[in-house]
């Protein structure tokens, strides 16, 4: 029987319709600027998110790693959350490639108080590497999906510009977020200089991410993709579900919320394990069975066994992710199963 895959929302594959558009895909050469599904894409990009100008790329890694290319210099340094994807999942590309020095604030369920932001800011002078962008991550993915609201961001903002600094936004899943509070994406956008986001997590598409600024910025970050590799010759194949992305698959991410909180709220009632609800607000839990004396790894390793994939984090944390294709039925199965896991490891201990 196939499994109940709960590891990411990246796991997802194309709906038929996206299929059928990208076999009708019209296509043209995109780094020559002629493939009219990307040109259509980016535009619709752009309008969404109130902002001039949109460019695809093939990864969510490369749009953070683009945008941090176009908005500082070699040498420059950048403030970020502690356990953000930027400075955890990206090999360091941000030092590796960009050169630029990460300077990570921990933040509170991964929001960064502004005044710790002012704080860590290096100050002016011969011996420092100058502090030129402030990155956020939205929705937080290390610690649970959790939303940096839209008055949280304009408050980093404020400080982002008194100092002069550009304010980059990891906006993965920022649908998750607007649909979360329901609000409009643009309470968030409004307030960062660039985001990207991404099509290929909760929003079903195979491949790729947008990254969206003003002209003169995309113009930049165009560069950036190309010595990066990340020009695409006919990459309206990419495109095409993308559209279908953006006009009907937002909407849908309530059902993926709806499904993460009755699976947390089902495993906090279970012995050994500890959810923070509070964190538990748009496709993700993440819990912790320190109590349980058992590896977290192991624990994900037995829980495979029962037919669920699961991603341990740390020692004893692990996280689940609600997504297309995952129903009620198959939330009620998750939980049994990890119920199940855990009478075998107490059987075992006892
Ligand atoms: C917050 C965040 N940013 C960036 C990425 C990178 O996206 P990709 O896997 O497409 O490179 C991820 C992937 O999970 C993510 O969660």
């Amino acid at each position: 029987m196939k499994p109940i895959d709960l590891r990411s929302d990246t796991v997802t594959l194309p709906t038929e319709e996206m299929l059928e558009a990208i076999r009708h895909a019209e296509l043209g050469d995109d780094v020559y600027g002629e493939d009219p599904t990307v040109n259509k894409l980016e535009e619709m990009a752009a309008e969404k998110m109130g902002k001039e100008a949109a460019m695809l790329v093939p990864s969510g890694t490369m749009a953070n790693l683009v945008s941090v290319l176009s908005n500082t210099k070699r040498g420059d340094s950048a403030v970020l959350e502690a356990n953000s994807h930027i400075y955890w999942y990206e090999l360091g590309g941000i030092s590796a490639i960009a050169s630029v020095l990460p300077l990570p604030v921990r933040g509170t369920m991964g929001v960064m108080d502004p005044s710790d932001i002012e704080a860590a800011l290096r100050p002016k002078g011969l011996h420092m590497a100058k502090t030129t962008l402030v990155c956020i991550e939205n929705t937080h993915n290390r610690a649970g999906g959790t939303i940096v609201t839209p008055s949280q961001t304009e408050a980093i903002s404020k400080v982002a510009k008194e100092h002069r600094l550009r304010l980059y936004m990891d906006g993965a899943r920022i649908f998750n977020a607007a649909v979360a509070l329901k609000v409009d994406v643009q309470q968030f956008t409004r307030h960062v200089d660039n985001l990207m986001f991404c099509l290929s997590k909760g929003l079903s598409c195979p491949v790729g991410s947008i990254v969206v600024g003003t002209e003169e910025h995309i113009q930049k970050a165009r560069r950036a993709r190309k010595i990066l590799g990340g020009g695409m010759r006919q990459a309206g194949v990419i495109a095409a579900p993308g559209i279908i992305a953006l006009e009907k698959m937002i909407d849908r991410l309530e059902d993926d919320h709806r499904n993460a909180r009755l699976l947390a709220e089902g495993l906090i009632k279970m012995e050994g394990i500890k959810v923070d609800m509070k964190t538990v607000q748009t496709n993700m839990v993440i819990f912790d069975i320190d109590s349980l004396g058992v590896r977290a790894d192991i624990f994900v390793k037995k829980m495979k066994g029962h037919g669920v994939l699961a991603g341990n984090i740390s020692k004893t944390r692990i996280r689940m992710v609600t997504h297309r294709g995952i129903e009620k039925e198959d939330i009620e199965k998750a939980l049994a199963a990890t119920e199940e896991t855990i009478r075998e490891l107490r059987k075992k201990t006892h």
